[in-house]
């Protein structure tokens, strides 16, 4: 029996050693993830809507709690509409809501295997995404949104039967269910988060996908490789590079990239990213 303890005890030693160089080599990990995305954030350049030079973006971020209580006025403030949803840009609804039914039918295969197709709506305010795209295909859906009055209007609108949970949090604080959702969509929405806080939400996401899920990014970018800053509501129009190196730090895969621009309304272009 004692060589027996003698060889449980070493093999106890071993495991502590082998978990704790784990644990070593991913601090390491986390800590050159961490400054590589500081260095691109020094590279990333870009203007205020006025065309001001904005130098230090990562001073931006100093107080999350002011960054964010901005948008978060801006949509209180804002009418739970269609009109409102989009600000005042209710024309493009229809438009957009075929770009996504199409964009989205190249990737509703993959989720043929589920036994319920189930979707998460990002930043959902009133359910519009969810009406006009996802209830035709899909078996349920939640949505997730920091206004909540948004949702209340969502609620009387929307097929019980399919649209379950109604999850009033800000996104970056919201962590959805591990291995849940086929897709996760984020419409309209990614322009207020930080950067760091975007990454996190994406890595968080990317755990709450079923096997064969994705995540889809719908979002203005802009036309050259420096964000645009609006400070009325505290949103950032990212660059297709910029959106990238994000991505990235999530470690999350492009499966296909669109940009488009809408007729007759002079706004940014607006780039679809569907991620695994
Ligand atoms: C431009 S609307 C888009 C609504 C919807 N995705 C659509 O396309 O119709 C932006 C929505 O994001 C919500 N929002 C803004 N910042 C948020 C945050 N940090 N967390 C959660 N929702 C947020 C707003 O309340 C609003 O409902």
């Amino acid at each position: 029996m004692p060589p027996r303890t003698h060889k449980n005890k070493l093999r106890k030693k071993k495991k502590i050693k082998l978990k704790r160089k784990k644990q070593k080599i991913q601090k390491q990990k986390q800590k050159i993830q961490q400054q590589k995305l500081q260095k691109i954030q020094k590279i990333i350049k870009g203007k205020n809507m006025s065309g001001n030079k904005i130098e230090n973006y990562e001073k931006l971020f100093t107080s999350k709690d002011d960054w964010y209580a901005k948008s978060k006025q801006f949509w209180k403030e804002s009418e739970p509409t269609v009109n409102g949803m989009l600000g005042g840009y209710e024309e493009i609804s229809e438009e957009d809501t075929q770009h996504s039914i199409q964009f989205l039918s190249q990737f509703l295969d993959r989720f043929s295997q589920s036994k319920t197709k189930y979707a998460l709506d990002c930043g959902s305010g009133i359910g519009r995404v969810t009406k006009n795209v996802f209830l035709p295909s899909f078996d349920a859906v939640d949505l997730v949104d920091s206004e909540n009055s948004f949702l209340e209007v969502a609620k009387q609108n929307l097929d019980p039967k399919k649209v379950l949970n109604f999850y009033c949090s800000p996104l970056e604080k919201f962590t959805p269910d591990p291995n849940k959702y086929d897709l996760i969509w984020v419409q309209w929405v990614a322009i207020y988060f930080a950067d760091d806080d975007f990454v996190i939400f994406l890595k968080n996401c990317k755990q709450a996908l079923k096997e064969n899920g994705i995540i889809i990014i719908k979002d203005n970018s802009s036309k050259n490789n420096g964000f645009v800053l609006d400070e009325s509501d505290n949103s950032i129009i990212r660059s297709i590079p910029h959106y990238k190196s994000i991505f990235k730090e999530a470690n999350l895969e492009i499966l296909k990239e669109e940009t488009i621009l809408f007729t007759g309304a002079s706004l940014y272009p607006v780039t679809t990213f569907a991620l695994k």
